[in-house]
C-alpha cells in the first residue's frame, strides 16, 4: 500500500456520512496491556500520530469506563492538526472519575452515556440508554443514539470489552488494528469475542496493510466486506 492509499483511507473516514470505526493498538501476540495493566506505549510514535489523525477525522471518540479508570485519557488531537472531536464515555455502572482529563474544558462536547441518564461527573450532557437485559448495553442502540445527537462519525477507541462488544454486535464498519513488533506474552487480550462453532464462520474482511517507519503495521479492515467473496487474486499454480 502506498502513502497515497493511506491518505485515501483517512480521507474516506473524514468524508463518510456515517461511520463507526474501531481502533486498537496491540502486540504481535494480541495484547493491549501487561498482566499488571501497563499499556503505555505498545505502539510507536507514528501509530500515535495515526490515532490522532483518526480523532481529527471523526465527530466523536468513544471509550469504555474501564479505559477511563485505567488510563485517564485526554482524547484530544495533539500529534497532528485538527479539531478535537466530542469525547464520550460509556459508563454502565457510574464509575466515572470526577476531574478526569477527558473533562478538560476546551469547547469540545463531553458526553456520558448512562442507563440512568445521570453521570457522577460534571460533563456537558448525559444520554440515557436502555440496557437490553442480557448485557450492560446494546452497541447498535448506542450508535443510533449518537447519530440522533448528530454524532455520525464515531471512533471507538477501546478498551477491550467495549470494542469486542461492538464487534460482536456487528456495530463497526471498519477496524484499524495497529500491530507493534513486540511480544508481551501475557496480559490483557485486545479482542475477546463470542466463540465460533466453525472456523468457516470467522470474519475475513477485506484488509489493506500499511507499514509505518518505526515497525508498526496497520491493518485497515473493511468489516462490511468479505475477502472470500471479493478476492480476485490467483492461486499459485493456477492457470491465468
Ligand atoms: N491498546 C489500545 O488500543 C487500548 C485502547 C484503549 C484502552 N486500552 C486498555 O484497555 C484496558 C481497559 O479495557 P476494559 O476492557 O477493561 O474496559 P473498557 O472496554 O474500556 O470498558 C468496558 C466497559 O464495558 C462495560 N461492560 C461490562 N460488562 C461488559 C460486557 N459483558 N461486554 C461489554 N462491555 C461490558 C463496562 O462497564 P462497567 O463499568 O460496569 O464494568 C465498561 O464500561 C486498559 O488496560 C486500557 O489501557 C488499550
Amino acid at each position: 500500500m502506498t502513502d497515497h492509499d493511506y491518505e485515501q483511507i483517512l480521507a474516506a473516514v473524514g468524508r463518510a456520512d456515517r461511520i463507526v470505526l474501531g481502533q486498537i493498538g496491540q502486540s504481535l501476540d494480541g495484547r493491549i496491556a501487561t498482566a499488571s495493566g501497563e499499556s503505555k506505549y505498545i505502539n510507536g510514535q507514528a501509530a500515535l500520530a495515526h490515532l490522532h489523525r483518526l480523532r481529527a477525522s471523526v465527530d466523536a471518540v468513544l471509550i469504555g469506563a474501564g479505559t477511563l479508570v485505567a488510563d485517564d485519557p485526554q482524547l484530544t488531537v495533539r500529534f497532528c492538526d485538527g479539531k478535537n472531536p466530542a469525547r464520550i464515555v460509556i459508563d454502565p455502572s457510574g464509575r466515572g472519575i470526577p476531574g478526569g482529563r477527558w473533562l478538560a474544558p476546551d469547547g469540545a462536547l463531553r458526553l456520558a452515556l448512562s442507563p440512568t441518564g445521570k453521570a457522577p461527573v460534571e460533563c456537558d450532557e448525559v444520554l440515557a440508554f436502555e440496557p437490553p437485559g442480557d448485557a450492560p448495553f446494546d452497541p447498535r442502540q448506542i450508535v443510533q443514539l449518537l447519530a440522533e445527537r448528530g454524532l455520525r462519525r464515531v471512533l471507538v477507541e477501546g478498551g477491550s470489552r467495549l470494542l469486542s462488544a461492538f464487534l460482536d454486535a456487528d456495530a463497526l464498519d471498519r477496524l484499524h488494528v495497529m500491530i507493534a513488533p513486540v511480544i508481551i506474552g501475557s496480559g490483557r487480550i485486545g479482542l475477546d469475542l463470542a466463540p465460533l462453532a466453525r472456523l468457516a464462520d470467522a470474519r475475513r474482511p477485506r484488509v489493506q496493510t500499511f507499514a509505518f517507519g518505526d515497525g508498526d503495521i496497520l491493518f485497515d479492515c473493511d468489516l462490511r466486506s468479505n475477502a472470500a467473496q471479493t478476492d480476485q487474486s490467483t492461486e499459485p499454480g493456477a492457470k491465468p
